[in-house]
């Protein structure tokens, strides 16, 4: 069976994690959440005090970025990798919408992305890997052989995240959610550098209306032609 590289892109909480870690799940393939890096590296502008709600410093952040080091572990208990900022588990810090607020301004400076995409492109370089983000088809994995974008409604989008934040026992409201991801996709949309654009060869997916089952039904479809 053939190796190849899956590439999911869209907007903000359209379920691409969900979809990628079934693929991998499945496929026994690696599966990298590249928002969880651009989440890390926000929080730890955030802890050197280089965001905040009213500043942004941006060349502080650049000169300190050798010294921000990320990787994955993988935790069999919960069967996903978790993302590790300078050796500290931050898998749940890099999840509040306080770092929401503050990830896609940090993801508009080119040094960031510079440094994550060539982290990613050296992850990826062996294949069998399902990779999502906002740029994988477009600038990370170009070639991948299969790449899906996925979209949905704002308000179908925020419903999801702000259920799974008030399960987690976040206090937050629906309101706030849905501003936080119509901010976020218009700022990933707008920025210079690499922006959020469908890969003119990808294969867009609205899920408002799609199960889960039938949305892995239907790409597992796409990746059997393939591979
Ligand atoms: O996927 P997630 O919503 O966790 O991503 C958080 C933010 O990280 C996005 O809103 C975007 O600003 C940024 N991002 C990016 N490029 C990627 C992945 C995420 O700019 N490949």
């Amino acid at each position: 069976m053939k190796k190849i590289t899956i590439a999911i892109d869209g907007f903000s909480s359209t379920g691409k994690s969900t979809l990628a870690k079934q693929l991998a799940k499945h496929l026994g393939y690696v599966y990298v959440d590249t928002g969880a890096m651009y989440r890390a590296v926000a929080l730890f502008a955030m802890q050197k005090g280089y965001i905040s709600s009213s500043n942004f410093d941006k060349k502080a952040l650049i000169n300190d970025i050798p010294n921000i080091k990320l990787h994955f572990e993988f935790n069999a208990d919960l069967g996903f990798a978790e993302m590790y900022l300078n050796d500290s588990n931050v898998e749940k810090e890099i999840r509040t919408i306080e770092v929401s607020s503050f990830v896609s301004k940090v993801a508009e400076v080119s040094d960031v992305r510079a440094k994550l995409v060539e982290q990613q492109k050296e992850m990826g370089k062996n294949k069998a890997i399902v990779m999502d983000g906002r740029d994988i088809g477009t600038v990370v994995f170009p070639d991948a052989e299969l790449k899906i974008f996925m979209t949905a409604s704002a308000e179908t989008r925020a419903q999801r995240r702000f259920d799974e934040l008030e399960a987690k026992g976040d206090n937050v409201s629906y309101e706030d959610v849905l501003k936080n991801v119509q901010e976020r996709d218009y700022i990933d949309t707008h920025r210079d550098d690499s922006p959020l654009v469908i890969a003119e060869d990808a294969i867009e997916i609205d899920n408002s209306y799609l199960s889960r089952e039938e949305q892995f039904a239907a790409v597992l479809e796409l990746v059997d032609e393939i591979i």
